[in-house]
Formats: structure tokens, C-alpha cells, sequence
């Protein structure tokens, strides 16, 4: 059910509503803890708990063993991301263009116990990418690093997803200025426009919304 005020886009969850609610379903484990508390010269800028929960969630729901992140931060979401895999096998390949924020994401899914299962590979996204493509297709691709680049990122989700494959897209908001006419906020509307082509697509109204795309 909803009514009118949150059809329009009203708000129901106050910080303690979230609090609450973060601890009933998306408790962090040691591991999970510790990528969350980002170090204080990094920017705590990872998706939020119930964010990362549902991003695993996902993963765990299509089955994901090939997962391409770029924007890796201090690997909260890729340890949220590895940790949904099957005890069997799988595989997450973060990019990262931050050497500093690369190696304290490479300690944090260590100390995870997930090193066998995370490669985090230092460079930029538009660089990265190509070379991961011989292990595609991929099961899930999340986007969640410069937004002026998610156009780029998102054609390349589409192209290199398995049909039923999950393309992922955080921030798609984009702060707020989604409708803005700035290069940033047309390159953004472009990706979730090439997303609702080729996909089966919802932005979910997260605090800065969640593109999620499932590849037709
Ligand atoms: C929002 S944070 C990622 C948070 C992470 N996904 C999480 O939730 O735990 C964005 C990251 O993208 C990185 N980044 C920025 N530009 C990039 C680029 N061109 N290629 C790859 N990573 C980039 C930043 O250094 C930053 O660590």
C-alpha cells in the first residue's frame, strides 16, 4: 500500500526508523564491520547498510558466481557482493583508482576471508574493464564509482551481462540534480535510459536511488 504523500515521494524512514531497521535485517558480521568503518582519511562514502544488503540479496537471487564492480572504496560492497556467492565458487573483479583506497579494500576482504574470491585491480574504470572481458559474460555488474562515466559503464553491463544478468547502478539520483541540465545529469538520464532499453529496469528509491536492470 502506499498513499498519496509517498506516491509523490514523501519519506517514511527517519534515522532511527533505518537504525532500526538496519539491525533487524542487514547485520554486519566482523567482516562486513570492519570495510564499513572506512579509516578517517578515506571518505565514508559507501552504499548504505540496507543498500549493501540489498545489493547481496540480489546477487544470491540470480545465482551471481562473475560479478564486475568498479569502485571498489574500502570493499564494503564487494565483500557484501562476494559474501553472496555459493560456498562452491565465484568470483568478484572490483576496479579501484585509488591506490590508497585499493589497499585498504585488499586488507578488509582478506581479513573477510574472501581473498580467494575478490580481485581488486588499481586503475580506472574505462581502462579496467576490456580486460576483464574474457572471463564474461557476467552474472552482475554494480556501478558505483564516477558518475560521469556511468553511461560508459552501463553500455558496457549491457554488452557483456548474460541475458538475465543484473546491472546495477548507484546514485542514479545523482544527488539530487538528476533532471539538471549539467553534462553530469544528461550523461546520468543516458545511463538509466540505455538500462530501461535493454533491460527489465526499476530505479528503486533508495536515498540517492538504485538503477536495477535485469539484461533482456
Ligand atoms: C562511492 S565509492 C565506492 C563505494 C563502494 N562501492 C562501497 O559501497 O563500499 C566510489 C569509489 O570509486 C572510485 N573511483 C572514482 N573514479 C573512478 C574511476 N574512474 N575508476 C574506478 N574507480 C573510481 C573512488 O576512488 C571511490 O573509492
Amino acid at each position: 500500500m502506499s498513499d498519496t504523500y509517498s506516491r509523490a515521494g514523501a519519506r517514511y524512514d527517519t534515522p532511527a526508523v533505518s537504525a532500526y531497521v538496519n539491525h533487524v535485517h542487514a547485520v554486519h558480521d566482523s567482516g562486513l564491520a570492519r570495510a564499513f568503518a572506512t579509516p578517517a582519511d578515506m571518505p565514508a562514502i559507501q552504499v548504505g547498510q540496507s543498500d549493501g544488503r540489498l545489493i547481496h540479496l540480489i546477487a544470491k537471487l540470480v545465482g551471481a558466481t562473475k560479478i564486475v564492480e568498479v569502485g571498489t572504496l574500502a570493499g564494503y560492497s564487494a565483500i557484501q557482493l562476494a559474501s553472496a556467492m555459493p560456498a562452491g565458487g565465484g568470483h568478484v573483479w572490483s576496479i579501484e583508482f585509488n591506490a590508497k583506497h585499493a589497499d585498504v579494500a585488499r586488507e578488509n576482504v582478506a581479513v573477510a576471508g574472501l581473498a580467494d574470491r575478490v580481485t581488486i585491480t588499481t586503475g580506472a574504470g574505462r581502462d579496467i574493464l576490456p580486460t576483464l572481458e574474457p572471463h564474461g559474460p557476467f552474472d552482475l555488474v554494480f556501478i558505483d564509482a564516477d558518475k560521469v562515466n556511468y553511461a560508459h559503464y552501463g553500455r558496457w553491463a549491457v554488452t557483456h551481462l548474460r541475458r538475465g544478468g543484473v546491472v546495477i547502478g548507484d546514485n542514479a539520483y545523482f544527488f539530487g540534480d538528476l533532471l539538471a541540465e549539467t553534462d553530469g545529469a544528461r550523461g546520468m538520464r543516458v545511463f538509466h535510459e540505455l538500462v530501461a532499453a535493454a533491460c527489465d529496469s526499476v530505479c528503486a528509491p533508495t536515498p540517492d536511488g538504485l538503477v536495477i536492470g535485469i539484461k533482456k
